[in-house]
């Protein structure tokens, strides 16, 4: 008996790979969060439970799903944890597979298009361009027990993909230019729930960054991109019809 740990890519149904989709519209039982699009659940023909993964209450959520799926693995039934994007990016999908093997049950891992790497190729930023950066560094904006990330020093062919961050978008920027030695006129673009009909984005620099995301009122789930590639295609219309 195993449990398939899958990826639900950003938000796009279009976005699901055909591995996932196919697991999906076997699944006995599917858990996943409030992150995951109602339209993708919509694939699965079976019973959908959802926690309510919210701030400061991961810990009891990420209990609840998987004491969910323990219970449908019992029971006998072909279990899916469907998961934002990538499963193994700050999923916490690697700790979900050394928990279920502790329990005697094995995951099969299905692949997803991380927002790291979509939400930034959905405003038209490629996070590697010949002569603009030749390095991608992925981080949290929020580390354990709200740790700040450990970014190193400013290299101008280097991008900066920051999740979970847009809520201390001001204590990074600053964080980047005082400690970090980043100019102050780096570019940074911020966008929220990329690939999905509520997708916003704001445009900036590290130095005024924080009071644009404010006024384009650009929130939570989003992804932060910090670095030369931010203009070296603008403009560009990359949204699909
Ligand atoms: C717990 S992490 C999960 C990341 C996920 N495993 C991935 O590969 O995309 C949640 C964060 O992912 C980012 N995120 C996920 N989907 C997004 C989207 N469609 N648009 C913007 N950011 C997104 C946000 O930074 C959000 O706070």
């Amino acid at each position: 008996m195993s449990i398939i740990l899958a990826g639900a890519g950003p938000g796009d149904p279009e976005l699901l790979t055909i591995a996932a989709m196919k697991a999906l519209e076997n699944a006995e039982l599917v858990v996943s969060d409030r992150l995951v699009h109602a339209d993708i659940l919509a694939f699965a023909k079976c019973e959908v439970k959802i926690a309510l993964k919210t701030t400061g209450r991961s810990d009891p959520a990420q209990d609840e799903l998987s004491e969910w799926c323990l219970e449908g693995l019992g029971a006998g039934k072909r279990v899916v944890r469907l998961k934002i994007g990538d499963p193994f990016v700050f999923g916490r999908g690697g700790e979900e597979v050394l928990w279920y093997r502790e329990r005697g049950f094995e995951c099969q891992i299905i692949p997803g298009i991380c927002s790291a790497l979509a939400g930034p190729l959905e405003v038209g930023i490629p996070v590697t361009h010949r002569g603009a950066s030749e390095q991608v560094l992925i981080c949290t904006g929020r580390g354990r027990n709200g740790t700040y990330p450990n970014i190193p020093e400013y290299d101008p062919a280097r991008t900066i993909v920051i999740l979970m961050g847009v809520g201390r978008l001001g204590e990074l920027s600053a964080m980047l230019i005082k400690d970090k030695q980043f100019p102050s006129s780096t570019p940074v673009n911020v966008v929220q729930s990329a690939t999905t009909p509520e997708m916003k984005q704001c445009m900036g620099t590290l130095q005024d960054i924080e009071d644009k995301a404010k006024q384009a009122e650009v929130k939570a789930p989003a992804v932060i991109t910090i670095g030369g590639v931010v203009d070296v295609l603008r403009p560009v219309d990359t949204v699909r019809d």
